[in-house]
């Protein structure tokens, strides 16, 4: 499983703060799976050692105490008492210079009357409200700080009145990243989606910078109820996509997964699939194969077994833990749509094994699915098959070569489904 961690790859990409919610996952997966050794990716000390030496450059100085006395088992050295000192003494500094203008903005019928009067602006502000010169940069400067102390909501609150007061193009861009981050850490995601917007528009052709946003956004797009529209939506750009191939192809895990588990976006597949086909070289994992040997080789045998790899590869994935069980429900309906598609007829225990799935659960399954999913086919039960209702000739051609190796085999089913059959046939005569 290591080789397809993602973790080290992806925080390359992401503010340092970003990186300890991934490093509290792996932490806890480990503690989960204490019995299995086959998802311990990383040590445990490994992963206190890496927070430590994401905290020696914060301002986070009692957390990283904490992480050294349970690294080294002993007092942390008396550097850290002296960092910690000489933090409090500059967040009291950095409070007390932008206390001025702090105190006007907190006023809100001030700040209303401001507005009104079209006078909330800093120029006006320092003329005729005793706000010192060079308050609103400490002001900026303190939400900076704040952010390195992992005070997020106090450094969102100043970005956020920095960014309507500034004149400065570039220290705006940088605080709206900032505030970004925040949002992202206090798991405010209807605020964080509009900051990822705010900076989608400001960024235009920069590629390092999309690069970055294309990270950072996992985080709403994976939380967010409506994330799975919008990633597939923004990664599919043309200008987003050519970054995803030029930079961070590993970005198309999160692609991929994206599109098999929505359904609304079941039409971009072949797109997707063109481009995990060009991209292969660069980077693939269990999950952009499982979907290229589905729909570019239509290789079935293939694809259930790298189902059963994509499985670890998400409990494993701080992204995409979430969305494990609907992934492999999607995915099973995408191998059992494309097998329905090239066959006349098709044994339910050779689809069964397809899905990996036990026979029961298999049954239950493609009953329930030909009946919620207007799917245009039949059981017959006393074969054990399911026949379909129409046929494409050209993709049956196409992959004829590929399946006929194929067994049906018809047996032990037939009779549990005549009984399902049976007593669904007593439900409707119920009712
Ligand atoms: C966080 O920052 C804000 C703004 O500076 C401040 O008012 C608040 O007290 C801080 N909270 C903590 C827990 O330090």
């Amino acid at each position: 499983m290591a080789k397809y961690d993602l973790t080290q790859t992806i925080a390359t990409y992401l503010d340092r703060h970003l990186v300890f919610p991934l490093i509290e996952f792996l932490k806890e997966n480990r503690a989960l799976k204490s019995s299995s050794s086959l998802n311990k990716i990383y040590g445990e000390k490994e992963l206190l050692s890496a927070q430590l030496d994401l905290l020696s450059n914060t301002n986070m100085v009692d957390f990283a105490m904490d992480i050294h006395r349970k690294l080294h088992e002993t007092e942390p050295p008396a550097t850290f008492a002296t960092k910690r000192a000489a933090v409090l003494a500059r967040l009291k500094e950095l409070n007390a210079l932008c206390a001025p203008l702090v105190r006007l903005l907190q006023d809100q019928t001030k700040v209303a009357e401001l507005k009104e009067e079209k006078n909330y602006n800093i120029e006006f502000i320092q003329e005729n409200l005793g706000v010192p010169a060079g308050c609103l940069d400490h002001l900026y400067e303190s939400a900076k700080f704040q952010f390195e102390c992992g005070n997020y909501s106090g450094a969102a609150d100043f970005l956020y009145h920095f960014r309507t007061l500034s004149n400065d193009a570039e220290k705006k861009f940088n605080a709206l990243w900032g505030k970004f981050a925040a949002e992202i850490l206090m798991l405010k995601w209807t605020t964080a989606i509009e900051d990822l917007k705010a900076l989608k528009e400001a960024i235009e052709a920069k590629l390092q910078q999309r690069t970055w946003l294309l990270h950072w956004s996992l985080f709403v797009f994976f939380n967010h109820p409506n994330g799975r529209n919008g990633i597939v939506d923004m990664f599919l750009q043309d200008k987003y996509l050519n970054t995803i191939q030029t930079t961070c192809p590993h970005i198309l895990r999160y692609l991929t997964t994206a599109v098999i588990t929505n359904k609304r976006r079941r039409n971009q597949l072949n797109d997707l699939v063109r481009v995990l086909q060009q991209e292969s070289h660069s980077y693939s994992d269990p999950i952009t194969e499982f979907l290229e040997d589905l729909y570019a080789n239509f290789d079935f045998d293939a694809a259930q077994k790298k189902l059963r790899e994509c499985e670890n590869v998400l409990m494993n994935d701080f992204f995409l833990v979430s969305c494990r069980n609907e992934f492999m429900e999607n995915a099973r309906l995408l191998i059992f749509e494309t097998y329905c598609r090239i066959h006349q007829t098709i044994d339910i225990s050779t689809l069964a094994q397809k899905l990996d799935m036990d026979q029961d659960a298999a049954e239950r399954w493609i009953v329930n699915l030909i009946r919620n999913a207007h799917l245009d086919a039949k059981i017959d039960s006393a074969a054990n098959h399911v026949i379909m209702g129409t046929q494409n000739p050209s993709i049956y051609q196409q992959v004829i070569d590929k399946t006929k190796s194929l067994s049906f085999r018809t047996h032990v089913l037939a009779n549990n489904l005549d009984k399902y059959v049976q007593s669904e046939g007593d439900d409707k005569a119920q009712a």
